[in-house]
């Protein structure tokens, strides 16, 4: 089924296509290097400048760019990675095929990213790693979370998944930690497909990932001498070239994210809707991949929406601690964690990007207005509204 974007009179994301994308991806067809080529090179060099690291190692997704760095981290059996429980699938499903154990923690209720005081009580003789979602686009709290890491000897892995480009105390995130995933698909850098980065300071874990995400051996090597099996989760060229274009627009981008999410808090913080509105600390600039509120009758908040036309998303409907083979491994039940049940079951996702114009940022405030105006009844002020 084609996704009809069109359809939509707020749409949630549009793919980005114009002249310098269609250029860019007609020059890399018609030059034959479709893989291992320049651009790839490229992307990874400007991605990690711009992150601030020094290497990027490009993956054909997020998630194999994970599935590398656990293997590059090489913890032993069975060690504990502490990460939210209302965060995405893939670090769950990645570190337990590496042979990992994730540890899952409640998140601050607030920004949805990591509880400090929630991680250091998590923390046993076998945590390895902290997992840090820069949750929609709002960093983590780093400088306790960098210090917790440090008397404790164990990794800080950041996942810019939503948050290339955001900042904490004015650094950009992602070079925190030992190292840092992000992934291009309809993200804050998009490839117009899919695609991911390992960004590191870390020469040898850069270097395994690029050399173990080929069925090649590397220069210099022949497949007799090849050292581990290796896979194929390379980035291909045209889409390298998407990414480089993108990269160079992102700042301007999350302006324009931002201009968006303060309109739309205005306009809902002045009708006093029973709803969690999202905020950004003192510390913090938030990238806004998700604008993200909590609102009672959420799943008739979405469908009124889509009546008018106007698409939301849910990040995320499942607490990941519930997904079936990481539940059933793990022994977990729901109710384990009620804060992020309580989450998962408020949030949906409103459309800001740069695609939209302030009157559709404004028709897509005012539908939610109404909703709450006509649909709800006003005694129902919900637990996300008292908070
Ligand atoms: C927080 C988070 N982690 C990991 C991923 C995995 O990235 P990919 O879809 O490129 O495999 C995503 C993608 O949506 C994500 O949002």
């Amino acid at each position: 089924m084609v996704y009809d974007v069109y359809r939509w009179k707020v749409p949630y994301r549009i793919p980005i296509i114009d002249e310098p994308i269609v250029e860019a991806v007609l020059r890399v067809m018609r030059s034959g290097a479709l893989f291992r080529g320049e651009d790839t090179r490229a992307f990874e060099q400007e991605m990690a400048d711009y992150v601030g690291v020094k290497y990027g190692a490009s993956t054909n997704s997020g998630t194999s760019a994970l599935a590398l760095m656990w293997e590059g981290l090489a913890y032993p059996a069975g060690s504990e990675v502490i990460m939210q429980a209302n965060g995405y699938i893939a670090g769950a499903s990645t570190a337990m095929q590496a042979g990992l154990r994730p540890v899952f923690v409640e998140p601050d209720e607030e920004t949805h990213t990591l509880d400090v005081e929630r991680v250091r009580e998590a923390i046993t003789p076998r945590t390895r790693a902290i997992y840090a979602i820069h949750m929609y686009g709002h960093p983590t709290d780093m400088d306790p979370l960098v210090a917790l890491c440090e008397r404790h000897g164990i990794d800080l892995i950041e996942v810019l998944a939503h948050a290339t480009g955001a900042r904490y105390r004015g650094r950009k995130v992602g070079s925190f930690g030992r190292a840092a995933m992000t992934t291009f698909g309809s993200k804050m850098v998009t490839v117009n497909g899919l695609g991911g980065m390992l960004l590191t300071n870390e020469e040898a874990l850069a270097a395994g990932a690029i050399s173990l995400r080929k069925n090649v051996p590397d220069q210099g090597v022949d497949y007799y001498h090849m050292e581990r099996l290796p896979h194929n989760y390379q980035l291909s060229e045209p889409l390298a070239a998407m990414g480089r274009i993108n990269l160079r627009r992102l700042d301007e981008h999350i302006a324009r994210r931002r201009q968006h999410a303060a309109r739309l808090t205005a306009m809902l913080r002045a009708a006093d809707l029973p709803i969690h509105l999202p905020v950004e600390r003192e510390w913090a600039t938030h990238a806004y991949l998700h604008y993200v509120i909590r609102a009672p009758h959420r799943d008739e908040l979405r469908a009124f929406l889509a009546d008018r036309r106007v698409e939301a998303r849910l990040h995320y409907e499942c607490p990941v601690y519930l997904i079936g083979p990481i539940r059933r491994a793990l022994g977990h039940d729901r109710g384990d964690f009620p804060i992020s049940d309580r989450i998962c079951s408020e949030v949906i996702s409103l459309p800001v990007g740069p695609w939209l114009s302030d009157d559709q940022v404004d028709y897509l405030g005012e539908q939610v207005v109404d909703f709450f105006k006509t649909r709800v009844r006003p005694a129902a002020k919900p637990e996300a509204a008292r908070r």
